[in-house]
């Protein structure tokens, strides 16, 4: 075994393997995946909505077994939890999407592949021996667009995800300091002074390079900086790694889209709405033809001070009366109690999206593997002490595993790792 496969065995929460995470892969990198929009207030108020709601215990109570099966939009999971599309995971490891997916289908889950990834859809629906699901961005256009479902459908992708809160980029100051889109360029057709100025920027890199060489070494070993291989123009070239804000802005979604897209993917596979922060988008979506719906601030990475997730679903739930959809929701979830408290909401899944860049980068298949068992036994141990056995049992109880706080201030909650 490896230093490292031993680093992660020892690894007891997903904060463990964030901070392995962080070692291995250089900041200007892992500043991406950290990072959230404006001054943090929603990403930050993502993990603490979690860090402030209580369970109750009932006591007494001895299971042989638990069911944490779920079922979403016809799909039957093994684990109420799906790996949320995450853009870019290559650059934390090699082949880092399918990766994921191949762990997600060793957990009976899926993994949702995003339209901004570096790995071809082909070889990630390949590498799991479960279904995979396609997040959607409209960039390079309809046409492109259209490509991209066909390729999906005929990879074998089994729902398509459209995320619906990226009319433009949120801003991410910290990595937009770092110049990140300056410094990873090519020599290649600069000018002599130019040429000098991107070595002496890459050059400048070396501190933060030197001390984690293995990173390096699996980046180049992988192909050197990726490209977003699932964005084909009309003549089947990739989209050249570029700045994901311009791109994001020239692709924005409306609703009127969702026609042609729900058209394009067909009745036979559901189409799940993904970025909602309101009961009055959620049912325009079902209006739609959608059959899911995610709750999601894109893990506080677009508006700032867009409440926490949580927030909008114990908010927006209950106004949903009478409706068809299946409900996920992400953003903040970073362990298994979290995952409770989600699902006591009536929510059928929720999605990992830091996790899952904390297990990918950290250590590949080592390090995800380990960041679902630890999600895993986490959820063991609290289904256990509050005394639920199954996932329908916690949807039926609801409100009653939940407890109000009467602690006033922050003060007996944790730092937040991640
Ligand atoms: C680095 C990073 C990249 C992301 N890329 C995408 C993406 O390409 N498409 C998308 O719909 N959501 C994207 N998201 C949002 C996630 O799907 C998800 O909403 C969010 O990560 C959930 O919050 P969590 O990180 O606290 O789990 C991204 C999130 C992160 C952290």
């Amino acid at each position: 075994m490896s230093q490292r496969d031993k680093q992660i065995s020892e690894c007891l929460t997903t904060a463990d393997l964030w901070e392995l995470m962080m070692q291995r892969v250089p900041p200007i990198v892992s500043e991406y995946f950290r990072g959230g929009a404006d001054e943090e207030t929603t990403l930050r108020g993502n993990v603490r909505a979690f860090q402030q709601s209580m369970t109750t215990a009932y006591g007494a109570l001895s299971f042989s077994s638990l069911d944490i099966s779920t079922e979403v939009v016809g799909h039957s999971f093994d684990v109420p939890w799906y790996i949320a599309p995450v853009g870019s995971l290559r650059a934390l490891y090699p082949m880092g999407d399918a990766i994921a997916s191949q762990v997600a289908g060793e957990f009976g889950t899926v993994m949702t592949l995003s339209t901004l990834s570096g790995t071809p859809m082909e070889s990630v629906a390949e590498a799991s021996e479960g279904d995979c699901w396609f997040q959607l961005y409209l960039c390079g256009g309809r046409e492109t667009a259209l490509r991209g479902i066909e390729r999906a459908k005929k990879s074998g992708f089994t729902a398509l995800v459209l995320t619906i809160d990226t009319g433009v980029s949120g801003l991410r100051a910290l990595h937009a300091k770092m110049k990140p889109m300056q410094v990873t360029g090519p020599f290649r057709g600069l000018g002599l002074g130019e040429m000098l100025k991107l070595a002496f920027r890459k050059l400048m890199l070396a501190p933060q390079m030197l001390p984690r060489l293995s990173w390096v070494m699996d980046h180049f070993r992988d192909g050197g900086l990726m490209q977003f291989v699932n964005i084909l123009d009309e003549n089947g070239q990739p989209m050249p790694y570029a700045d994901i804000g311009v791109q994001l802005a020239a692709s924005a979604v409306t609703w009127d889209d969702l026609k042609w897209i729900k058209e394009a993917w067909g009745d036979d596979k559901p189409l799940i709405v993904k970025g909602v922060h309101c009961a009055y988008d959620a049912r325009k979506a079902e209006e739609m033809g959608a059959s899911g719906v995610i709750w999601s601030n894109h893990g506080g990475r677009q508006q700032d001070r867009v409440p926490p997730t949580l927030h909008i679903v114990s908010q927006e739930m209950p106004l949903m009366g009478d409706t068809q959809l299946d409900f996920m929701m992400d953003g903040g979830v970073r362990n298994g109690t979290d995952v409770l408290i989600a699902l006591s909401y009536g929510i059928k899944a929720v999605g990992i999206g830091r996790v899952t860049a904390a297990g990918i980068g950290a250590g590949g298949h080592v390090g995800l593997t380990r960041a679902f068992e630890i999600m895993k036994s986490d959820l063991d141990r609290a289904m256990r002490i509050v005394g639920v056995q199954s996932v329908t049992e916690i949807h039926d109880q609801g409100a009653d595993i939940r407890r109000e706080s009467q602690l006033h201030g922050d003060g007996h909650l944790p730092a937040i790792v991640f």
